[in-house]
């Protein structure tokens, strides 16, 4: 009986679909729609798709039907088009987007529905703008504060990052443009990242850098991922059979396309026989001769095709990279259900701001300086970055916006009744210009830095509040891809202007904008700093959100601040080169796990200027004791740990609770403890809530490197609740028994 059900079930199925060929049928189960298509493609149409065809698309089967695919980057807007074989702009005027926060702003919200809102906001971007793959987010871990890209990564840690990236990579796909999870793997700087030959050890790789890339494919579902442009075991990542075949493809059953980073590829032999799946941006890398238009001259084109027709590499490797990329096609440009997506809309505006307004985080505020005293009439803004726009530059990342509110500006309309003054203090960048946008601001200035800084002092003599803002900027050797900073310092004299700013008023308040760490050598001289991010078009909106008391800050650190350079242990243990070269440089990641609190912890000598996850509010929080529903798990066992948390203030406020797990005793080096769980909660004045986390057994494992499998060792644990690594404010025994 249910075998003639089925029967005739097939046979309605077919009449209907009679005359449709199953890969344009919609409704057929997405396996047999890529292998009809397959089935009817030519060897050449075959190389064709998995290469590009443009700057930033690559060819569908048009005989066929079946449509290009368009990619841009990301990840904190949809960037402005360009020309076919250029860098430089298309001159559309329909291109503009609203810039979102950058993504360490987006890790410091610590909050899981904020990554939801961007996701979908970004993706509605991209999708109005014909995007089919949206270059991000990226989740290559903060390894040290050198690095010209963090701002568009997600923090230090692998669990933080992991959470925080899977709703983005399912807000982007609900509009069926992909996300292309970057850059895979171990692109920890940028200095020489062509060329360098990251050393790690496997129990470091699983248990640090790989994590956030496997949850954004498994729990994520991410569509594409972006092979990294450095080397791993002495082969580039995006040639590399053991990150590429064995651990994506293999372990982790990604089924998705790997994109190559836009001039990652280095030979066709190796991308043919490794990973790699579209191989975009040859000969643009700055490593060999240019050349426009050379498209049938990329590794996985003619000469692969030569390859295949001379019989000296089969077909298989080729018809898995097709099979990727039609599944890519068809979940992204074949797909006609997907919304039409919207740009520029007040509600990504709002969402940017929201975002923007969680991510800032209060790092200090004595004696309760902040929020501003909004009746106070002498308020003077200082620093370059009040003014700066900062969507434009930093490499991929830069954007071209519909507007964006500067600091200055933010301020100046949210306290209109007061008499802001602007004094610059210092010149840092006044470049404003990223290929081809520019941001149309003239930054250029005459007077000598001392004439700035004496000016500025002049002023903040009699002001109720000094609010600097400076920082980094997205210029070459600050926050910017292809370069590295040369230290942990504030540029442009900016630790001798704030210090000679709080000799003359006490209520300086710093705003720090920056995707990275900085020393603050002035921190107790100024009672308040607040840490801004790059935040995109409404950051003045959001800076004054928050500096107004509009906002109750909740953002909390996604990575350690260090006091100096010297304190991190990839600089005092492992190797980093900031020395420019061609040849090849080995990198070895001598700290291993020991990265950010994981090293601080058990490094009481070296403790932080700001701790990982610190971050305070306008309110206070009162933990209560932590408590587990058991006191033993086994193996394949959960356990749920719970916390009262109660707002003693008297405003409303979020905290996030933060659990982390500690094994009391192990046979190998495992850190004091590591972040296994968080919470954000709001709270009214007075208002108490019960925040519970649940713990499987498999959270309290290791990398067992030998067995090549997470391990977790019966014995003694402790759950630890803390406002921030530093800041533990309960613990929960119990332990881990084996099965009987
Ligand atoms: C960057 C990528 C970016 C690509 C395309 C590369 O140089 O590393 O992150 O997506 O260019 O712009």
């Amino acid at each position: 009986m249910r075998n003639l059900l089925f029967v005739l079930a097939m046979a309605s199925f077919s009449l209907l679909q009679a005359g449709t060929a199953v890969y344009l049928n919609e409704d057929a189960p997405l396996e047999d729609r890529v292998e009809d298509a397959l089935s009817r493609m030519t060897l050449e149409e075959k190389t064709a798709i998995i290469h590009a065809q443009s700057k930033f698309s690559s060819p569908g089967v048009a005989r066929l039907g079946i449509p290009e695919i368009w990619t841009d980057d990301g990840p904190h807007g949809v960037r402005p088009e360009v020309l076919w074989d250029e860098w430089e702009q298309a001159g559309w005027t329909n291109d503009s987007c609203v810039a979102f926060p950058a993504l360490t702003a987006l890790a410091a919200t610590w909050n899981p529905e904020m990554s939801l809102l961007y996701g979908r906001s970004v993706g509605e971007e991209a999708r109005y703008r014909d995007k089919d793959v949206l270059l991000g987010p990226g989740v290559n871990i903060y390894r040290t504060p050198l690095n010209g890209r963090n701002f568009e990564y997600m923090g230090e840690d692998p669990y933080l990052s992991g959470r925080m990236v899977v709703p983005y990579v399912k807000g982007v796909q609900e509009n069926g443009v992909a996300v292309c999870v970057k850059h895979f793997a171990l692109n920890n700087h940028e200095i020489n990242r062509h060329n360098t030959n990251v050393e790690v050890d496997d129990r470091t790789l699983y248990e640090i850098y790989l994590p956030a890339f496997k949850a954004a494919v498994q729990d994520g579902g991410a569509w594409t991922v972006m092979a990294a442009y450095n080397l791993y075991e002495n082969r580039h990542c995006g040639q590399n059979e053991r990150l590429l075949d064995d651990i994506l493809k293999g372990e982790w059953e990604f089924d998705g396309a790997v994109v190559s980073d836009w001039g990652g590829i280095h030979d066709t032999w190796q991308a043919a026989t490794h990973g790699i799946d579209l191989e975009y941006g040859s000969w643009t890398d700055g490593l060999r001769g240019g050349a426009s238009n050379a498209y049938d001259n990329y590794y996985l084109a003619m000469p692969y095709l030569e390859l295949i027709r001379e019989g000296k590499i089969g077909t298989g490797e080729l018809d898995d990279k097709v099979r990727r990329v039609l599944r890519l096609i068809f979940r992204t440009s074949m797909n006609t259900r997907k919304p039409f997506g919207s740009m520029r809309s007040p509600e990504h505006y709002a969402a940017a701001r929201k975002i923007a307004g969680e991510g800032i985080v209060l790092l200090k505020n004595d004696n309760n300086v902040l929020p501003l005293d909004t009746a106070a009439r002498k308020i003077l803004v200082v620093g370059e970055n009040a003014i700066k726009m900062m969507t434009v530059g930093g490499g991929s990342s830069s954007l071209k916006v519909q507007r964006e509110i500067s600091p200055l500006d933010g301020i100046r309309s949210r306290f209109g009744n007061s008499e802001v003054a602007y004094a610059r203090g210092y010149v840092g960048d006044t470049g404003g210009e990223y290929n081809g946008v520019h941001s149309g601001q003239d930054l250029s200035e005459n007077r000598t830095p001392a004439q700035l800084l004496e000016e500025a002092v002049a002023l903040a003599k009699d002001a109720d509040y000094v609010i600097y803002v400076g920082g980094l900027n997205k210029s070459a050797g600050q926050d910017c891809e292809d370069s590295d900073r040369a230290g942990l310092e504030l540029p442009y004299g900016q630790d001798e202007l704030i210090e000679a700013l709080a000799n003359v008023n006490g209520k300086v308040i710093v705003v720090n904008i920056s995707g990275n760490a900085v020393a603050m050598p002035w921190i107790k001289k100024v009672p308040a700093v607040v840490q801004a991010w790059y935040l995109g078009s409404e950051a003045g909106n959001a800076i004054a959100d928050v500096l107004s008391g509009d906002v109750n800050p909740s953002g909390k650190l996604p990575f350690t601040f260090p006091v100096r350079l010297d304190d991190v242990p990839a600089h005092k243990l492992g190797e980093y080169t900031a020395e420019r070269t061609r040849d090849t440089v080995n990198i070895k990641y001598n700290e291993g796990i020991f990265i950010g609190y994981r090293w601080t912890d058990m490094h009481k000598d070296d403790k932080p200027l700001f701790p990982f996850g610190h971050g305070l509010s306008y309110t206070t929080f009162e933990y209560g004791k932590p408590v587990v529903d058991k006191k033993t798990i086994t193996a394949g066992d959960s356990l749920t740990i719970s916390v009262s948390v109660k707002n003693t203030g008297m405003r409303a406020g979020s905290e996030t609770v933060q659990l982390y797990i500690s094994d009391k005793k192990a046979s190998v080096p495992r850190p004091v403890k590591e972040l296994k769980g968080f919470a954000k909660v709001s709270l009214s004045p007075g208002e108490e809530k019960v925040v519970s986390f649940t713990i499987v057994s498999d959270a309290l494992g290791y990398f067992d490197a030998g067995k090549h499998c997470w391990v977790a060792e019966p014995g003694r644990f402790e759950a630890v609740i803390a406002a921030s690594a530093e800041d533990v404010r309960g613990k929960a025994a119990f332990s881990l028994v084996e099965n009987e």
